[in-house]
């Protein structure tokens, strides 16, 4: 059985990340990998339910890192570890580098604490704290993400903020991305989509060899 990987997604509103993610799959799924697709906040019934809060209901930023962190708990114990036991590839649309950009850098909320619940739910039992194997970095300049959201469906209450709002949210991946460079891989979101996904396949290749086997 080959390990699993986990993989994470990330970047400001309308980075585009979306699309790279299904191409990603496409790709693992032909090379004979089995791969699961999730996101944060969600992936279970429970997470989903408190997405649906953290999106739309006003509260103050140390209950929303409270309740990113329940849904991240629950979607780690029931789908997460479970499917990396199994040997699949996990693919997942933000994690924790999206905790400590939006209510870390963008909210201003204490980055001790949110490194306390960090260690706190992502506690594997074995004395290890579960991180991504890799995270591709969706970079974008936030006036080219404002123009790219403008006129989209109605905004939910992260991407309704201001664009000094993202500066600050960008500014946080970039000092994550800068705390832990052997994880990250910065795509540069501010090409064309083809030229995007070559980079992602190209990161991708690198990491695992071109069969998408362990890193
Ligand atoms: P997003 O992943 O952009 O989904 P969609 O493409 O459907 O809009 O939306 C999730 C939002 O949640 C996004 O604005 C970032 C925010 N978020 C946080 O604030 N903290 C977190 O820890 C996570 C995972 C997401």
């Amino acid at each position: 059985m080959q390990d699993g990987l986990f993989i994470s997604f990330e970047g400001i509103d309308g980075a585009g990340k979306s699309s790279h993610i299904d191409g990603l799959a496409e790709a693992l799924r032909a090379q004979g990998r089995a791969v699961l697709l999730t996101r944060e906040p969600g992936g279970t019934p429970l997470a989903e339910k408190l997405r649906t809060l953290l999106l739309h209901d006003a509260m103050d930023p140390l209950t929303e890192s409270l309740l990113v962190f329940a849904a991240r708990r629950d979607h780690l114990q029931q789908v997460i570890e479970p499917a990396l036991a199994r040997g699949e590839v996990v693919l997942c649309d933000r994690f924790t580098d999206a905790t400590f950009a939006y209510q870390g850098a963008g909210r201003g909320f204490d980055l001790r604490l949110l490194a306390a619940l960090e260690a706190w739910v992502q506690d594997t039992g074995e004395g290890r704290v579960r991180q991504p194997d890799l995270t591709f970095w969706f970079d974008l300049p936030p006036e080219v993400a404002a123009q790219r959201l403008a006129g989209s469906r109605a905004p939910d209450r992260f991407e309704a903020q201001p664009e000094a709002f993202f500066r600050r949210v960008a500014s946080g991946y970039a000092a994550r991305a800068a705390a832990a460079p052997a994880r990250f891989v910065r795509i540069d979101a501010n090409l064309p989509r083809p030229a995007v996904a070559q980079q992602v396949q190209a990161a991708m290749a690198r990491r695992t060899g071109p069969a998408g086997g362990a890193p």
